[in-house]
């Protein structure tokens, strides 16, 4: 339904976009995942058709988001990151206006129905500089949603509302996953985790890494960790007891412990047991930590800014 292809986007001398590549199949949630600056509003602006590329191409239900931009537009529904309203309408007219302008006729049968879906139906008669930042969202969800498109764009939509609407729009975007295809940025790990199908990490223009949350945990978890409570050893004497097991990587305090990172995947549990009791300490926990796909994320943008 997606396909992105090398898609590159310079401003000047900054590579903002670099060559990135994915795909998003019919029905699927996908998350843009990246900090601030990545490159993910310059992206969907070129997906979009707000902007051209450097270089690359993208396609949208089969259509040249370039070279057939109006096509495109008609199948996709687009909610910015900041929202442009009018102040002075009210909720109805403002999502009226916007049936309009995707030629759609008789239009208020099926603003009420957007805005029922995205739960401003109760507002339809409030002006827009009397809603909150939350409604405001969704009212931007409504202007995206009302030509009923088979793709939709979301940029940050959480971003900047209060926990309870963050809540609701991530249902939403669940919701929205079940009937269209959806692409939505985020910089929030556990967002991306908790909403998507599959997720594209990109930093500073590049695609990091991509695939289902539970996929990108295996991929990029290279060795695990094991934390390990003794008494009776500093830290000193501990790596000096360790170090020279194969497979061990790093050893750090933490709390009362130590993380020991590994480098395989080989379970070292047994050796490093056996190492403790004959250096003549006391074993007091040793167990497998499990990795989050937060760690990953903040190891891997944070190794790629190094
Ligand atoms: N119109 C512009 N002209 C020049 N540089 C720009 C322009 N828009 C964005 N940039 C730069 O391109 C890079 C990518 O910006 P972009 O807004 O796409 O990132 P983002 O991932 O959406 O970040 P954020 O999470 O802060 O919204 C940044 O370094 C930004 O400063
Ligand atoms: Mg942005």
């Amino acid at each position: 339904m997606i396909e992105v292809n090398g898609l590159t986007k310079r401003y000047g001398h900054l590579l903002a976009v670099n060559h990135i590549s994915f795909e998003a199949r019919e029905g699927e949630v996908i998350g843009l995942l990246g900090p601030n600056g990545a490159g993910k509003t310059t992206t969907m602006r070129m997906l979009t058709g707000f902007m051209p590329p450097t270089e690359g191409s993208a396609k949208i239900a089969g259509f040249d988001v370039f070279t057939d931009s109006l096509e495109v537009r008609k199948r996709v529904g687009y909610l910015p990151e900041r929202v442009p309203v009018y102040p002075d309408m009210t909720v109805s007219a403002y999502v009226a206006f916007w049936a309009q302008l995707r030629g759609i006729r008789i239009p208020q049968k099926r603003v009420e129905a957007v805005l029922d879906q995205v739960n401003l139906l109760d507002r339809r008669s409030t002006v827009i500089r009397n809603l909150s930042k939350g409604m405001r969202q969704r009212l931007g969800l409504a202007q995206a949603l009302v030509h009923d498109p088979p793709v939709i764009i979301l940029d940050e939509p959480t971003i900047g509302i209060d926990p309870q609407q963050v809540i609701e729009v991530r249902q939403s975007v669940r919701q929205l996953g079940q009937k269209h295809t959806v692409l939505f940025s985020t910089h929030i790990l556990s967002e991306a985790e908790q909403v998507c199908d599959r997720v594209v990490i990109i930093d500073r223009g590049q695609i990091v890494a991509q695939g289902t949350p539970a996929s990108l945990r295996q991929q990029l978890q290279h060795g695990s960790s094991l934390y390990l409570q003794v008494t009776g050893a500093n830290e000193a004497t501990l790596r000096k007891l360790l170090d020279t097991l194969p497979g061990v990587q790093k050893i750090e305090r933490q709390g009362e412990g130590f993380v020991i990172q590994t480098r395989t995947n080989a379970d070292l549990r047994g050796d490093i047991a056996q190492k403790v009791i004959q250096g003549g300490y006391r074993l007091l926990e040793l167990r497998p930590v499990a990795m989050t796909l937060e760690d990953i994320f903040l190891d891997i943008v944070g190794r790629e800014t190094k």
